[in-house]
């Protein structure tokens, strides 16, 4: 990226810190040790880690101007025990009521989300927000066809002798497909669970680091949506006949052009959880 860096001299303390945190090596020191210079502004990748540790506003950056730097009151951080806290009851609660997420916790649970880094500061995540009740019901629909074509696939007897080999995992999950088919047949949501929105998570399908960027957004979107009082769980169902839909039915009818990597189902909890339980015991190796 070619940016317009510039150090001002007249504010700048040489402290270097800069040039400490810069991923790029971007900035150096002159020969003389007296001035910070911007040497390669073209290996700049726009993380803004010179503006934010600059404590004198010397360092210009054309994508960081002063109304989008902002100080932090790091007195005002949670405690380790609240983070620890926060992440302890943040459960994948579906009992779910009919009330719309307000539409201020959807922004905040989008902000968090979007805060998360991504590889090479590339920034290239995309939310899809959807609440209608009309559009979250086609994607229920077309999901649970995708799955209905699925097992009829994998039931024809022409096929079956030749597939199974191959994949025996997917023959194992069959039983789960069926009673996913006939939950859908019984009125249930077996995708969303009656969930009242639904956030898609995706980048353009060249971005090799799409899925890790989009489940790091996710987690932090969790967590926010917890810290609000809203539930949400992965809807890992909904990703898996993503991957299957090769006429891309679902990304056509919400003018999604890139590849889906994540998807959070979310509503208003009927209640919430009084208690958390232990994992199972952490597996560490340790050198
Ligand atoms: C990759 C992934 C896919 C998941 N898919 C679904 C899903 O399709 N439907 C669902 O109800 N929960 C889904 N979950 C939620 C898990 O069942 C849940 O995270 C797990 O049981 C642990 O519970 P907790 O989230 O409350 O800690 C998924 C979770 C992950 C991480």
């Amino acid at each position: 990226m070619e940016t317009n860096l510039k150090i001002d001299l007249t504010k700048c303390i040489r402290c270097k810190k800069c040039i400490r945190v810069c991923p790029a090596q971007v900035f150096s020191l002159s020969q003389s040790g007296e001035e910070v210079l911007v040497r390669h502004p073209e290996n700049c990748i726009g993380c803004g880690h010179c503006v934010a540790v600059c404590r004198t506003g010397a360092v210009l950056h054309p994508e960081y101007p002063a109304s989008r730097v902002h100080s932090i009151n790091r007195a005002k951080l949670p405690a380790p025990e609240e983070v620890m806290l926060l992440l302890k009851s943040r459960r994948s609660n579906r009992a779910f009521t009919d009330k719309p997420v307000p539409a201020e916790a959807l922004e905040q649970i989008l902000e968090a989300a979007h805060r998360a880094p991504t590889a090479s500061n590339m920034q290239q995540i995309e939310f899809t927000l959807v609440t209608d009740p009309a559009v979250l019901k086609k994607v229920i629909e077309l999901s649970t066809g995708i799955f209905s074509a699925m097992a009829r696939k994998l039931n024809n007897f022409l096929l079956k002798p030749f597939l199974k080999p191959f994949m025996p995992e997917i023959y194992e999950n069959l039983p789960r497909l069926r009673a996913l088919q006939a939950e859908f047949k019984a009125g249930k949501d077996p995708i969303l669970r009656h969930a009242t929105a639904l956030i898609l998570i995706h980048t353009p399908s060249d971005n090799r680091f799409g899925c890790q960027d989009s489940n790091l957004a996710y987690q932090n979107g969790s967590l926010m949506a917890e810290s609000l009082g809203i539930s949400q769980f992965y809807t890992g169902f909904l990703c898996i006949s993503l991957q299957q839909d090769k006429q891309k039915k679902i990304c056509k009818l919400l003018g999604i052009r890139g590849t889906i990597h994540a998807g959070m189902a979310l509503a208003v909890p009927e209640f919430p959880f009084p208690n958390y339980i232990d994992r199972q015991k952490i597996r560490v190796q340790r050198f």
